[in-house]
């Protein structure tokens, strides 16, 4: 007998507002064309005012437990995977935590970027393979909005806002996870010499202000078509997968040419990839819950479905994860 997480649910969120290319351009000198052309991104939401990344990360964890059909009570984990937090201490997942009137297990923030969700979901994994998880809420939710400079047109087009979640319960298993819907493997990885190819120039310890993202586009795309073509092996590998056994690439959304290279080099199909880079732009850890909840509600993702998700962010940071819907 094992213990194996299985996805039984998903929800996401996107805040009202809409901003277009053409929006940025007049403010910045940049074009649709040249946005759309570099990156695949036509728009991005971006939070109102007095919306926060806990009311999102709320919402779409909210969209989850319905779509699961879990009640709130039984959620003995909370994990939010956000580089934005509503304040810096306490916890965006204790928020949401409070936001569901929950007041046991345990919720805490996870900080690893883009890739935040992949390492919040390995982290789940474990906890509930380890028997201290019953029922997780895997967030990922960020407004990337407020930490850009929009008079910077190399950082300002690519980035919006949103939040995406899923719920993860424990099953005990008599013969392993074979064909059964689950989490096949997870897979995350770091390297900090490379922090200096993409972060934010602020934080509590240093200038006391949030700060800006700061970016060489250029490095940070050759380390994601490599890092992402390796961990996606990796994953596959581990498993005794071919490419062609992948129902389902749900890739983070940073830019379409990145989506593009790992999809050749995996030699798989675009069509198997889900894409909504176009509509949501880079949302960091939230762009994976984002497309996920996007492809199941539209249909294309189905129960018994092989689905792979991979990230890259800043840190670096990048990870992936089997599932079996
Ligand atoms: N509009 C118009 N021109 C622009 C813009 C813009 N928004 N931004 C930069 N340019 C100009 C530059 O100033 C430069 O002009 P110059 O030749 O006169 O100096 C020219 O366009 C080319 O700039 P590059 O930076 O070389 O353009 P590149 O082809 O590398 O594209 C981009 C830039 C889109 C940022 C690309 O490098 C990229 O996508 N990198 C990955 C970054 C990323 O996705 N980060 C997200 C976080 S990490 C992750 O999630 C994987």
């Amino acid at each position: 007998m094992s213990i194996h997480s299985r996805l039984v649910g998903s929800g996401s969120y996107l805040p009202e507002k809409i901003v277009t290319n053409d929006d940025l351009a007049e403010r910045v000198d940049t074009s649709d064309e040249w946005i759309a052309a570099r990156t695949g991104i036509r728009q991005r939401r971006v939070a109102a005012e007095n919306e926060y990344t806990s009311d999102m990360a709320y919402e779409a964890a909210r969209r989850a437990l319905d779509d699961a059909g879990v009640d709130a009570a039984e959620v003995d984990l909370i994990i939010v995977g956000t580089t934005t937090p509503d304040r810096t201490f306490p916890a965006t997942a204790v928020q949401v935590q409070a936001k569901l009137e929950l007041n046991g297990g345990a919720a805490f923030d996870l900080q690893a970027v883009c890739s935040g969700f992949i390492y919040g979901m390995s982290v789940a994994d474990g906890l509930i393979k380890s028997g201290q998880s019953k029922t997780a809420l895997v967030i990922g939710a960020d407004t990337l909005s407020r930490l850009l400079d929009w008079d910077d047109r190399s950082t300002s087009v690519l980035f919006g806002d949103g939040a995406g979640a899923v719920v993860m319960t424990g099953v005990e298993l008599e013969n392993g996870l074979g064909t059964e819907s689950g989490i096949l493997s997870t897979h995350i990885h770091s390297d900090g010499r490379l922090a200096e190819l993409l972060y934010c120039d602020g934080g509590p310890s240093t200038t006391g202000q949030s700060g800006f993202i700061r970016m060489q586009g250029k490095e940070v795309f050759k380390h994601a078509v490599t890092n992402l073509a390796n961990v996606v092996t990796e994953a596959l590998d581990e498993n005794g997968l071919e490419s062609s056994a992948i129902d389902w690439l749900v890739p983070h959304q940073a830019n379409k040419r990145i989506i593009d290279s790992t999809t050749k080099k995996l030699g798989m199909d675009t069509d198997k990839v889900v894409l909504t880079v176009q509509d949501h732009a880079n949302t960091s850890a939230a762009s994976i819950p984002l497309a996920l909840d996007a492809a199941r509600r539209d249909g294309r993702i189905k129960k018994g479905d092989l689905i792979l998700m991979e990230a890259m962010g800043g840190g670096l940071t990048w990870g992936a994860a089997l599932v079996r819907w």
